[in-house]
C-alpha cells in the first residue's frame, strides 16, 4: 500500500519561475541538448548539477551561465555507465544541494557502424552508456524520492525524471542497430519504472527528440546538401534547435504536467509522421 499522499493544489500564479526551490541534475550537461536543458532549468529556477564525463571547460562555462540567472549549480565529472561515481554524484549532490527533484537522464551517444561490421565494444559501449546510465541515475534518483516523499511547497510530485530518447525509440535505423536498440529499451524502462513508482507519486516520462542541430548529427546538417536532404524527413521544414528541447523539458518536469506520466513526448517537426506518405501510399 502506498502512503496517503497530500491533495494536488496546482501552482496559482503563471508568471512564477515553474521550478524555484528544484534541485535538478542534468547527465552530459556540457554539450547539446543536456547543455540547453541545464541552462533552461536554471533560468526556471531551478540549481542545477551539471555533469560531464569530458569535456570540464564546457561544463565550467554551463555553470557560468546559470550562476549568472541566479541560480546554484556546479559541475560534476562522473562515468553514468559506472555505478560507484553515479552513487558518489548522488552523494554529493544531497550533501550540496540537500535533495534531489529532477533527474534529467540525457547522457548518450553513437557508435554507428553497418550491423556486419559492427564490433562488440561499440555494441556494449552504446547500451552502457544509453540505456545502463540511464537505469544507474534513475535508480539513484528514486531512493531519494521515495526517502523524502513530497514536500508540497516545493513541487506537487515526489520527484520527476525525465528520460532522453529518441525518434529512434520509434523509428527503426539501419546503420545504428545498436543506438536504435538503446532507445527501445529506454522506451520501456521507461513506462515500466513510470507504472512501478506512481503510486509515490513519482513522475518519469521520456522526451524523444527528432533531428536536433548538435555535435552527434552534425554530418546530417552541417552542408547545405545534407540539411536539404533532412528537411526530406521532417513535414515542419527546419532543424529542430536544442532550446526546442529545453523548453519542453521544463513543462514536462514542472507542477503544470503534474498529471503526465509515462509519455514519451515527441519534439520532431512532424518526423514520425511517416513523410513518405504525404505524396505516396
Ligand atoms: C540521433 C541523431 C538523428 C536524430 C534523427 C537522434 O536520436 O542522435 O543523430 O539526427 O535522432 O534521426
Amino acid at each position: 500500500m502506498a502512503e496517503k499522499l497530500p491533495d494536488v493544489v496546482m501552482p496559482a500564479c503563471p508568471s512564477r519561475r515553474l521550478l524555484e526551490g528544484q534541485k535538478a541534475l542534468v547527465t552530459g550537461a556540457n554539450s547539446g541538448i543536456g547543455k540547453a536543458v541545464a541552462i533552461a532549468l536554471g533560468e526556471a529556477g531551478a540549481d542545477v548539477v551539471v555533469n560531464y564525463v569530458s569535456g570540464e571547460e564546457d561544463a565550467n562555462a554551463v555553470v557560468q551561465t546559470i550562476h549568472r540567472g541566479g541560480a546554484k549549480s556546479y559541475a560534476h565529472r562522473a562515468d553514468v555507465s559506472q555505478e560507484d561515481p553515479v552513487r558518489e554524484m548522488f552523494k554529493k549532490m544531497c550533501h550540496e544541494f540537500g535533495t534531489i527533484d529532477i533527474l534529467i537522464n540525457n547522457a548518450g551517444l553513437q557508435r554507428d557502424a553497418p550491423f556486419d561490421e559492427m564490433t562488440l565494444d561499440q555494441w556494449n559501449l552504446v547500451m552502457r552508456v544509453n540505456l545502463t546510465g540511464q537505469f544507474l541515475c534513475a535508480r539513484e534518483a528514486v531512493r531519494e524520492f521515495k526517502r523524502r516523499g513530497v514536500v508540497k511547497e516545493v513541487s506537487c510530485a515526489a520527484g520527476k525524471i525525465i528520460c532522453m530518447s529518441s525518434v529512434h525509440e520509434i523509428i527503426p535505423w539501419a546503420g545504428h542497430v545498436n543506438y536504435a536498440a538503446s532507445k527501445g529499451g529506454v522506451m520501456l524502462m521507461m513506462k515500466s519504472l513510470a507504472q512501478e513508482v506512481a503510486p509515490h507519486r513519482i513522475r518519469v516520462n521520456s522526451i524523444a527528440p527528432g533531428a536536433i542541430r548538435t555535435p552527434i548529427n552534425r554530418p546530417a546538417w552541417e552542408t547545405p546538401e545534407a540539411y536539404a536532404a533532412l528537411m526530406k524527413l521532417v513535414p515542419y521544414n527546419r532543424i529542430g534547435e536544442v532550446d526546442d528541447i529545453g523548453r519542453a523539458a521544463v513543462w514536462l518536469v514542472s507542477d503544470y504536467a503534474d498529471y503526465v506520466n509515462g509519455i514519451s513526448l515527441v519534439v520532431d517537426g512532424g518526423m514520425t509522421l511517416y513523410p513518405g506518405f504525404a505524396t505516396g501510399g
